[in-house]
C-alpha cells in the first residue's frame, strides 16, 4: 500500500496574482488537478492526502479522483509543516513501514514512466528515492554585489524534483527532528540527509517543472496540450 501526499498550502507569492498558482487553469483543468491525477495514475498508489491552507477558497472539495480517495488536512507555515500534517492525516491502515510519495501541487507535468521508475527503484532502496535532474548549466557563485566570484564544479550536482518516496515512519521522524532543530527543509530528502541517510537519485525528465512563473505555466500548457 502506497499513499501520496500533496503539499498545496503555499501561497505562490513568487507567481503574483490573486489566486494561488496551483489553482490556475492549465490545459482544460487546474494545475493541482493535473498533479493529483499524475500521482494517482499508478496502480500501486491507493489515495492521496492534500495539505491545504486554512484560507484556501479555491479547493473544489474532491473526495475522490479516478475512484481513489482524496483526503485533506490543514497545512502549516512551511512546506515541511504541511507535509508533516499530511503524514499525520494518513489513514491508520498506512503503517510506519509503508511507502509514501510526496509530490508538489505545482508539478503538473509528471510522467507516468518517471513515477513508475521512482517507485520501482525507491522501494528497493533501504532509504527511499527522489526524482532529480543533473545540473547542465555552468554554476556561478555571486558575491554580495551580484558579481561572479567563482565557478562551482557541477559534477555531482542535481536538481531535486518530486515525487520523493520515503517510508511513513522514517519521514515523520526526519521532519520532526529537522523542525525541532530549527531547520526548514525545502524538500523531504533534505530532512533524511540531515540524519546521515542517503536517498537514491532517480534521473527524471527535465520537463517535470515546478510552476513558479507565468513562463512555466505557458510551457506546461504546451507540454500537456501537445503530448510533447
Ligand atoms: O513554494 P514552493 O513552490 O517551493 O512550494 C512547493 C510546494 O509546497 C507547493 O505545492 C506548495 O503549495 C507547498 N507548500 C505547502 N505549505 C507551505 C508552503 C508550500 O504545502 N507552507
Amino acid at each position: 500500500m502506497t499513499w501520496a501526499i500533496v503539499p498545496a498550502a503555499g501561497r505562490g507569492t513568487r507567481f503574483g496574482g490573486e489566486r494561488p498558482k496551483q489553482y490556475l487553469p492549465l490545459a482544460g483543468r487546474t494545475v493541482i488537478e493535473h498533479s493529483l491525477r499524475a500521482v494517482l495514475s499508478h496502480d500501486d498508489v491507493d489515495g492521496v492526502v492534500v495539505a491545504l491552507s486554512p484560507e484556501d477558497a479555491d479547493w473544489p472539495g474532491w473526495r475522490e479522483i479516478g475512484g481513489k480517495p482524496v483526503l485533506t488536512c490543514v497545512g502549516g507555515a512551511e512546506r515541511a509543516d504541511s507535509v508533516l500534517a499530511a503524514l499525520h492525516a494518513l489513514p491508520a491502515t498506512v503503517d510506519a513501514d509503508q511507502w509514501v510519495l510526496v509530490h508538489d501541487a505545482a508539478r503538473p507535468c509528471l510522467r507516468a514512466q518517471d513515477l513508475a521508475r521512482l517507485l520501482q527503484i525507491g522501494q528497493a532502496d533501504p532509504v527511499g528515492a527522489l526524482l532529480a535532474a543533473p545540473v547542465r548549466d555552468t554554476l556561478k557563485r555571486a558575491d554580495d554585489l551580484g558579481k561572479s566570484q567563482a565557478t562551482e564544479p557541477r559534477e555531482h550536482l542535481w536538481r531535486a524534483l518530486t515525487p520523493q518516496l520515503f517510508r511513513r515512519g522514517g519521514l515523520t521522524r526526519a521532519l520532526e527532528a529537522a523542525l525541532r532543530a530549527g531547520v526548514r527543509p525545502t524538500d523531504e530528502a533534505m530532512a533524511m540527509e540531515r540524519l546521515g541517510l542517503r536517498p537514491c537519485l532517480v534521473e527524471g525528465r527535465e520537463d517535470n517543472l515546478k510552476i513558479t512563473t507565468p513562463a512555466d505555466l505557458a510551457l506546461a500548457e504546451f507540454l500537456l496540450s501537445n503530448g510533447a
